[in-house]
Parts: structure tokens; C-alpha cells; sequence
């Protein structure tokens, strides 16, 4: 394992550098400190990559990631930007906000990512690392703070060691985070600006931002109530009917299969994907979004799910999965 300690030395330039943004490009996991605390960050692009981050936090959800880039412009390719969320992104970037935007259907940012949603959070930190390590590896970076689920966010390398050391390909030191808490969190949608989350960015500020158009409130969303973006929007479920633990296949069914094994009758399946033909749940997570949304694709027939087991990341997709086949 490899670990760089910038505290002393200049990050631009090193060997390093290079080696961290190279793990970034294998799909590895590489904890990072921005102006705020401390990220988890992986290739926002790789499913995969994106997979092994809530396997190291061990949320029991798909809580959407924040995309961190290095400017406004990079910002603009992944996300809709209004004069709202301009104004708002002039004002702050760099710095300790996070815009929800509206994503766009050309950003490589993956489906896991977003958890789905038609959203994407995205911010461009003070912190010059994380935004050099998103600019050298040319990729947006997703980092939720680099702690254990539950647990208070890291401001130290020592405090992401201590929740997260198994799970690191590299980590890059530069000593403690100087805002201490959490991007503030401002959803700019048709035109309404809504404050998330509060954090490093004072309210007194953002409404001075705005110059008189109205800050709304809320749903709050934090890691202990991290389903509040994805319940709260309809399109987060899909439009067929989701039927769960299905072992055996009518004619003509749409299957969304798992392992080895597959459900009895499943050739008479009209369409059947199978999430991780050996049975690998980060596998599996990597794939759940986009096959969701490709065995949704305008049909009204019910989308049948076989049994995924309940350990590691298979507590988050069946979290998923009993959301989408809840009555609505
Ligand atoms: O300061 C920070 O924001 C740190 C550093 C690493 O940038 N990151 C951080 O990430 O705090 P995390 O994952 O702990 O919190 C991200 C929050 C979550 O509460 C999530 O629900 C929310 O951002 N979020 C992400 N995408 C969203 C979306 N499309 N709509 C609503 N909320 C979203
Ligand atoms: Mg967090």
C-alpha cells in the first residue's frame, strides 16, 4: 500500500502524485483530503470503483456520492447549470459547497454514483489536492467523507486509518482539513435554490448569493438519514412493477437474475440480465442501476428479481430493490 505524506513536502509534480492518480485510473480507492474533511475517492466513471467505496463505508444504503472536479467549466459537462447555480458556483468554487444539479445525459458519471437519481452533486474543493488529483487523472472524482457509516467524518489521516485502512489502495497525507465540517449542500432545480445540508458555507452567505431569490429548506440529507434524496423523488423507483425473491419464471417474464443458480423456467424469460453471473455482490452493485434501467425501458411488464443475500453490499441492493417494489 502506498501512502504520501504532503504535509512537508510540495504535491505538484511528484512521482506520487502520479502513482495516486494511476490507482484512481485502476479502479482503486484512494482517500484524499479536501478544504472540508477528508475523502474516500474513487473514478466516479467505474461502476466498479464506485461499488468498492460503499462496500469500505459498509452503508447499508446507496447514498448518492459527491463528484468533485476541478472547475466550473468540468462541472458544466456533468451537471445543468442555471444562472441560479452559476451565480452560486461563481461565488463559492472553489471552496466548501456542493451543488445538486440536474445531470446531464452525456456525463460518464456512473449510475452508482448518483444512486440513480437524475441528479448529481458536484463540487469543486478549496482543497488543491483532491482538486489536482481529479485534474491529472482527468476524471471526476466520487468521495463521500472517508468514514465508516455512521461514524463522524475524518479530518485527519490518522481518523481515516483508524475506520478505513483495509480498505485503502493509497491515502495522501497533508495533515488536518482547515474548515473541519462538511460542504454545504444547495439543490438547484427549475430554478429553485434548496439548502440541503449546512456546513462550510455560512446561510448568511448563500442568501446574500442569491441576492433575493429564496433559499428553500431542506429535506435534510446526512449519513444517518441517507435516504432522503432517493425517497423523496419518484423517479428514483422505476416505472414497472418490482416483484422481489422470485425462484421460479412465467413466460414471457423480465428477469433481473443473480449467481450461478438461475430461477426455474428462466429460458422462458422474454428478457432476463443477470447482475453477477458468479455471485459477486460488488459485481452486483456496480450493475444494479443500469440494469434497472435498462429492463425499465418504456415496458409496463413487472421486472421478477431473484434472492440476493443479505451480506456485505447485498444489504444496500435489497435496500434498493424492496424501495422500488414498495407500493406507490
Ligand atoms: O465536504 C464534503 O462534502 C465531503 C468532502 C469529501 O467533499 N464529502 C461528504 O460526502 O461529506 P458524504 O457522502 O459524506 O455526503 C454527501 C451528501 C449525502 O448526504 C448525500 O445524500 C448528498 O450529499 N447527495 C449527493 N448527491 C445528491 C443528490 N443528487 N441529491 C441530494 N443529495 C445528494
Ligand atoms: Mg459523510
Amino acid at each position: 500500500r502506498w501512502s504520501i505524506d504532503l504535509k512537508e513536502t510540495s504535491w505538484t509534480g511528484s512521482a506520487e502524485a502520479r502513482a495516486a492518480a494511476d490507482t484512481l485510473l485502476r479502479g482503486g480507492l484512494v482517500a484524499i483530503p479536501t478544504e472540508t474533511v477528508y475523502g474516500l475517492a474513487a473514478d466516479a466513471t467505474n461502476s466498479l470503483a464506485c461499488a468498492s467505496i460503499y462496500e469500505a463505508k459498509g452503508r447499508p444504503q446507496f447514498n448518492p456520492l459527491i463528484c468533485h472536479i476541478d472547475s466550473i467549466e468540468t462541472a458544466q459537462q456533468h451537471g445543468a447549470f442555471d444562472p441560479v447555480a452559476d451565480r452560486l458556483a461563481e461565488t463559492f468554487w472553489p471552496g466548501p459547497l456542493t451543488l445538486v444539479v440536474p445531470k446531464k445525459t452525456t456525463s460518464p458519471v456512473c449510475d452508482l454514483a448518483t444512486a440513480g437519481l437524475d441528479t448529481i452533486a458536484l463540487r469543486v474543493p478549496a482543497g488543491p489536492v483532491m482538486r489536482f488529483m481529479a485534474r491529472i487523472s482527468r476524471r471526476p472524482l466520487a468521495a463521500p467523507s472517508a468514514n465508516r457509516s455512521g461514524r463522524i467524518s475524518p479530518t485527519t489521516a490518522e481518523h481515516v486509518i483508524a475506520d478505513l485502512e483495509p480498505a485503502l489502495d493509497f491515502l495522501i497525507d497533508t495533515g488536518p482539513c482547515p474548515v473541519g465540517v462538511e460542504s454545504t449542500i444547495v439543490s438547484v432545480v427549475d430554478g429553485t435554490a434548496r439548502l440541503l445540508r449546512v456546513g462550510g458555507v455560512e446561510r448568511e452567505a448563500l442568501v446574500e448569493a442569491l441576492g433575493g431569490r429564496p433559499l428553500l429548506e431542506g429535506p435534510t440529507t446526512n449519513d444517518t438519514a441517507p435516504a432522503a434524496p432517493g425517497m423523496m423523488t419518484s423517479h428514483y423507483a422505476p416505472d414497472a412493477l418490482v416483484v422481489l425473491n422470485v425462484d421460479r419464471i412465467d413466460p414471457g417474464d423480465v428477469v433481473l437474475a443473480f449467481g450461478p443458480t438461475l430461477p426455474e423456467n428462466s429460458s422462458l424469460a422474454s428478457r432476463l440480465l443477470n447482475l453477477s453471473p458468479t455471485g459477486n455482490l460488488k459485481e452486483a452493485a456496480a450493475n444494479l442501476f443500469g440494469y434497472l434501467r435498462q429492463l425499465d425501458s418504456g415496458q409496463s411488464t413487472a421486472i421478477k428479481v431473484q434472492k440476493i443475500p443479505e451480506n456485505g453490499l447485498g444489504e444496500a441492493i435489497n435496500d434498493r430493490l424492496r424501495r422500488a417494489a414498495a407500493p406507490r
